[in-house]
C-alpha cells in the first residue's frame, strides 16, 4: 500500500475511510517500514495522523490515540539508546524512521487537535520532545536552515512551544526588512496558533505590514469572532482606520451576524451596503454618461464641478481593478478566480457593467452563492463551496485562500442566498473611476 500514499486518487481513498480505523491504519503503515522497509510519503503519514486525532470526541479520547501513536509497540522512539546491545539495531533503525516520519506525526496530530482548541504542548507527551525542541530552536537561530524549509520548521516549532515562546519567534520576523514570503509564513503560523492573545498580536503587528501582508494578516482576524472584536477595539483606538480595510474585508465585516459585533461594526464601518440599488446605479449612469440632463443627480454632479460626460482612462481604471477586483477576478493575467474570469464581458454595454458591479445579487448563480460556516471551535468561515467529501468541506474564501473544515467540525452551516461579490462597492469608486474601470476592462 506504500505506493498508495504517493497515488492522490488512492491515497485520498484512504483517507475517506472510516475515521475509527484510522489508528490501526497509522501503525501498520509505521511497522511495514520498520520491517519491510517500506517507503512512505511523509504528507500522507501526516493527514493520517491528523484525521485520526480529528475523529477522537473528547480531550481524553485525543490523549489516548496521541499516546496510542507514540506507544513503545508503534513510535517509542525519542533518542536512540546509548547501550550497546542486540537491541541497539532495532533501535537505529527505529531512530531512522523516526527521523523520517516522527515530525511528521507531530504536526498531523497538532492539525488535527488545532479545531479541539488543543494543543500538542498541552498533553502528558511535551516533556518527551522538550529536547526535540531545544534542537529545533538551536537550529533555527543558527540561520543554516535552508529557506524553503522555513514553514515546516516553524509549524513543527508551534506545536512543539508554547504559543508566548513562539510569538518572540516570530515577531520580528513581521517586520517590512524581512523577505515577504518570510512575513507571510511567519503570519500564518501565527494565525493558527492556539491562543487567545493571537488577535492582540496581529493587530499589534499591523501598522508596520505592508498591504499584501496587512491584508492576509486582516482575514486572519475576520475568522474568529474573538478577534474580529480585537480588530474593532483597534479601530475604535484609531491604531487602525477603516481606509485601510479592503473593500472585500469590509464586506465580510458587514456580513457578520453576532449581534454585538454587528452593532459596533455598522457604528465603525457602516454596513457596506446601500439599500436601494437602483437609485445607486441611476446615479451613476447619469454622472457617467449625462443622459439624463435635468435629473436631480446629474444637476449635483453639475454642482460638484463634474463634466457631464466623464470619459475613461484604461491606466487609471488597471489601478482601480487592483485595488477592488483583483481579490476575486482574474483579468488579463491579474488576480485570483473566485468569480467569473473578466474577459467573457468585453462585449458588455457599460450600463450592463455598471449594474453587474453595483447589484450583484441581482441574479446570483448558485456556483458563486456564499456560504457562511461556524464551526465548533468559534471560527467564522465565508466563502464558496470548492469541494466536498465524505468527511470534509473545503472553502474558497474572497481572497483565493482555501479553509477545509471536517464536517463533524461544522457548528452551523448557512447559505444566505446572497453572491459572494460585495454589494456597495460605490463606496470605494467614484463615477469617475468607475469610467476609468470600464475603460479598462473593455480595451485589454
Ligand atoms: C469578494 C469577491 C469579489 C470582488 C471584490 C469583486 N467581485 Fe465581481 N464577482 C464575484 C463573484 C463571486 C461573482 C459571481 C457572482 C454571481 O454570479 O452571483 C462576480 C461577478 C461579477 C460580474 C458578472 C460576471 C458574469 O459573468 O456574470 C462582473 C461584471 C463583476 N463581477 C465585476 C467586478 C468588478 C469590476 C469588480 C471590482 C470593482 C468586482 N467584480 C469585485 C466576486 C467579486
Amino acid at each position: 500500500m506504500s505506493k498508495a500514499s504517493h497515488d492522490p486518487w488512492l491515497g485520498a481513498a484512504v483517507l475517506s475511510m472510516d475515521p475509527g480505523n484510522l489508528l490501526e491504519v497509522c501503525r501498520r503503515v509505521i511497522k511495514s517500514d520498520l520491517v519491510e522497509g517500506q517507503d512512505w510519503n511523509p504528507d500522507f503519514l501526516r493527514r493520517l495522523a491528523s484525521m485520526a486525532l480529528a475523529a477522537s470526541k473528547t480531550k481524553e479520547e485525543a490523549a489516548e490515540r496521541m499516546s496510542f501513536l507514540l506507544s513503545p509497540e508503534v513510535f517509542k522512539i525519542v533518542k536512540p539508546s546509548p547501550l550497546g546491545d542486540k537491541g541497539l539495531y532495532v533501535q537505529e533503525h527505529k531512530w531512522s524512521v523516526w527521523t523520517r516520519y516522527g515530525e511528521h506525526i507531530i504536526l498531523g496530530m497538532q492539525d488535527g487537535l488545532r479545531p479541539k482548541g488543543l494543543h500538542f504542548g498541552q498533553t502528558s507527551h511535551q516533556g518527551h520532545f522538550e529536547y526535540m525542541a531545544q534542537n529545533r530552536l538551536r537550529m533555527f537561530h543558527s540561520g543554516a536552515l535552508p529557506k524553503n524549509q522555513l514553514a515546516h520548521e516553524l509549524q513543527l516549532l508551534a506545536a512543539l512551544l508554547p504559543a508566548d515562546k513562539m510569538m518572540e519567534l516570530l515577531k520580528p520576523m513581521l517586520s517590512p526588512q524581512r523577505e515577504l514570503l518570510e512575513q507571510e509564513t511567519a503570519l500564518k503560523v501565527l494565525a493558527s496558533l492556539m491562543s487567545e492573545k493571537v488577535g492582540d498580536w496581529i493587530v499589534e503587528a499591523l501598522p508596520v505590514l505592508t498591504p499584501v501582508v496587512r491584508e492576509q494578516a486582516v482575514t486572519a482576524l475576520l475568522s474568529r469572532t474573538d478577534r474580529i472584536a480585537k480588530l474593532l477595539d483597534a479601530i475604535e483606538a484609531k491604531k487602525i482606520t477603516p481606509a485601510q480595510l479592503s473593500v472585500a474585508a469590509k464586506a465580510t465585516l458587514g456580513r457578520q451576524k453576532t449581534p454585538a459585533l454587528a452593532e459596533r461594526i455598522a457604528k465603525l464601518i457602516g454596513d457596506g451596503s446601500s439599500a436601494n440599488r437602483k437609485a445607486v446605479i441611476e446615479t451613476y449612469l447619469t454622472a457617467m454618461q449625462g443622459s439624463d440632463a435635468g435629473t436631480p443627480a446629474r444637476k449635483e454632479s453639475v454642482v460638484a464641478g463634474k463634466s457631464a460626460r466623464i470619459t475613461g482612462d484604461a491606466t487609471r481604471g488597471a489601478k482601480v481593478y487592483e485595488m477592488a477586483c483583483m481579490v476575486c477576478h482574474k483579468f488579463a493575467d491579474k488576480g485570483n478566480e473566485v468569480g467569473p474570469h473578466l474577459a467573457t464581458i468585453k462585449a458588455w454595454t457599460a450600463e450592463q457593467l455598471v449594474t453587474n458591479i453595483l447589484d450583484p445579487n441581482r441574479e446570483v448563480s448558485p456556483n458563486f452563492s456564499l456560504y457562511l460556516v461556524e464551526t465548533n471551535d468559534g471560527r467564522t468561515l465565508s466563502g464558496l463551496i470548492a469541494s466536498e467529501t465524505a468527511g470534509n468541506l473545503t472553502l474558497k474564501r474572497a481572497d483565493g485562500g482555501t479553509d477545509t473544515v471536517l464536517r463533524s467540525e461544522i457548528k452551523s452551516l448557512a447559505s444566505p442566498g446572497i453572491s459572494l461579490m460585495p454589494e456597495g462597492l460605490e463606496a470605494a469608486i467614484t463615477p469617475q473611476q468607475m469610467a476609468d474601470l470600464i475603460a479598462y476592462l473593455k480595451a485589454e
